[in-house]
């Protein structure tokens, strides 16, 4: 016996779910098939982002950042406390309680909208007419037929060759996340999202972190003088990172591992660590979906081919998140996955993939839209740049927190924003201006003629506006 619908879901991160309710909204009977459980067993539906991702990973941000302020800053403030401590195990409970809360929200968001909901691991079957049939593992098996399907089964950590994940001394995002005991020393493999995240979730809880960055620019992929900034207060948080550097053999040992590489200068290095993170980038998902067999069309990263619109090779069969092309990131993961809802309904859902915000979540915080300087330049496009210092800013300095800059790029005949860029507090809140000016086309003096609130960290994003045209009026 089959069960039938109109749309069934693959996965339940937030490309999938979103997908899901979207099109339930739009008159559709929907199934979402999602695989993940929790420590007893039960449906976690939420993906990587919301069981080992962006939710855990922000919740021990920020527990780590009140104890690095109470240890660190409380002080000029007037407050003192004696015998801080840190409660790992009472950090980590309550990460799991924010992580609950996520997955109870979307099974609650299921049935407002009334998504079945199958708990098990999907995968295709051919029928005999040529269509699709899904069968559902799990505590339920069951076997669902769907009139359009859409993939949205994210993706995986990449692991070193010959040095798999026991997630006890070699650990992925999920050890990463779930470390009963702040180590002493901390090795991480890859300086890149993840790797600056976690470190300094760590670092700020007191173990020695040291990143080994195979490339020799630190985040290569923001602009220079944003990178720079970042680096230099990651220096004096104590991260050590290293650049340019060749890892070699690996040993686990009894009490840790042992990480064998060579300096940007080639010269032999040894680092023992008790824990070592590797955050070298994620893989598509795919494994399982019988993708082979029903001739679904995968790329030589394991990703699911799809056109601007998210479409398969297969007809009816589309595909979402970090499992397909372009950047693995939650909004961009929900954006695909509502506009797949509205194209199967006949409207124009729309991504606009030159507009998706980055944001890492380290202090100072890190985030941009659009262009940076060094794209702008290899692209050969006429600029103005214009920056303003939170040192400048009332509200900055009242916070206590200074460090960082906003900054304008404008394109130099029109005025039109091309790229904002952002280093420095709250600028994961701050960049959402700019992604609205940057739609809606705005130039930078439509920014500088907007009246911002006072004291706030938004008048820097004016400030910088400004600053194109070079009339900053507090700097
Ligand atoms: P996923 O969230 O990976 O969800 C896919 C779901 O499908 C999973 O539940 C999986 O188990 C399930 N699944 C897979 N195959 C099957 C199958 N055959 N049958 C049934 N179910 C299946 N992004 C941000 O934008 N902001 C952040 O702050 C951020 N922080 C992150 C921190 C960390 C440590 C990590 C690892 C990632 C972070 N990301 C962040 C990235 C973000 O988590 C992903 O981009 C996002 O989860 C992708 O969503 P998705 O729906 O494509 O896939
Ligand atoms: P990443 O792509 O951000 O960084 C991986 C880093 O590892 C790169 O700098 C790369 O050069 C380096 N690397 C690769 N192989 C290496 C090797 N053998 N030795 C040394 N260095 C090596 O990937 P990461 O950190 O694993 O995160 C995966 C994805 O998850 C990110 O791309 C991002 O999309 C998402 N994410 C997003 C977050 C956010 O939005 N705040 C937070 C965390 C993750």
């Amino acid at each position: 016996m089959s069960d039938t619908f109109d749309v069934i879901v693959i996965g339940a991160g937030p490309g999938g779910y979103v997908a899901a309710i979207r099109a339930a909204q739009l008159g559709f009977k929907v199934a979402c098939i999602d695989d993940w459980k929790n420590e007893k067993g039960d449906p976690a539906p939420g993906g990587t982002c919301t069981n080992a991702g962006c939710i855990p990973s922000k919740a021990l941000l920020q527990s780590s950042e009140y104890y690095a302020q109470a240890a660190h800053h409380f002080g000029e403030h007037g407050i003192s406390l004696k015998d801080l401590k840190m409660d790992v195990a009472k950090m980590l409970a309550r990460k799991d309680g924010v992580v609950k809360q996520n997955n109870e929200g979307i099974l609650y968001l299921f049935k407002k909208n009334k998504v079945t909901f199958f708990h098990g691991r999907g995968s295709f079957l051919k029928t005999v007419d040529g269509g699709y049939e899904i069968a559902v593992t799990g505590d339920k098996p069951a076997i669902v037929t769907g009139r359009q399907i859409i993939v949205a089964t994210g993706s995986r950590p990449r692991q070193l060759p010959d040095m798999p994940f026991d997630e006890a001394t070699v650990l992925s995002n999920e050890g990463a996340l779930r470390m009963t005991a702040v180590p002493k020393k901390l090795g991480i493999i890859g300086a890149g999202v993840i790797g600056l995240e976690m470190g300094s979730v760590w670092r700020r809880l007191g173990a020695e972190v040291t990143l080994l960055e195979a490339l020799p620019t630190f985040l290569g992929m923001a602009d220079e003088q944003v990178s720079k900034e970042a680096r230099k207060a990651f220096d004096k948080q104590g991260l050590k990172i290293e650049l340019g550097v060749k890892v070699g053999e690996i040993k686990r040992g009894k009490k840790g591992v042992t990480v064998h590489y060579a300096n940007a200068q080639g010269e032999a290095q040894t680092l023992a660590v008790d824990k070592l993170i590797v955050s070298i980038g994620r893989t598509p998902s795919t494994e399982g979906l019988n993708a082979e067999a029903v001739g679904l069309q995968l790329g030589e990263r394991g990703d699911i081919i799809v056109d601007e619109h998210c479409r398969t090779n297969l007809p009816g069969v589309w595909a979402v998140g970090d499992v397909v092309r372009g950047p693995m990131l939650a909004h961009k993961a929900e954006e695909e996955g509502v506009a797949v809802a509205e194209r199967i309904a006949g409207q124009h859902g729309h991504v606009d993939f030159g507009l998706i915000p980055y944001v890492i979540y380290t202090n100072p915080e890190i985030a941009w839209a659009g262009r940076t300087e060094q794209q702008l330049k290899a692209q050969g496009v006429a600029y103005k740049a214009g920056t303003f210092p939170f040192l400048a800013n009332g509200r900055a300095r009242a916070l206590g927190d200074t460090t960082g800059f906003v900054k304008f790029l404008a394109d130099a005949a029109t005025d039109e924003i091309l790229g904002v860029h952002i280093v420095g507090p709250y600028a994961s809140e701050l960049i959402a201006e700019a992604c609205v000016a940057m739609a809606f086309r705005a130039s930078s003096e439509d920014i500088a003629r907007i009246c911002h609130a006072h004291p706030s960290l938004s008048e820097s994003t004016k400030e910088a506006a400004l600053a194109v045209d070079k009339r900053t009026l507090n700097f």
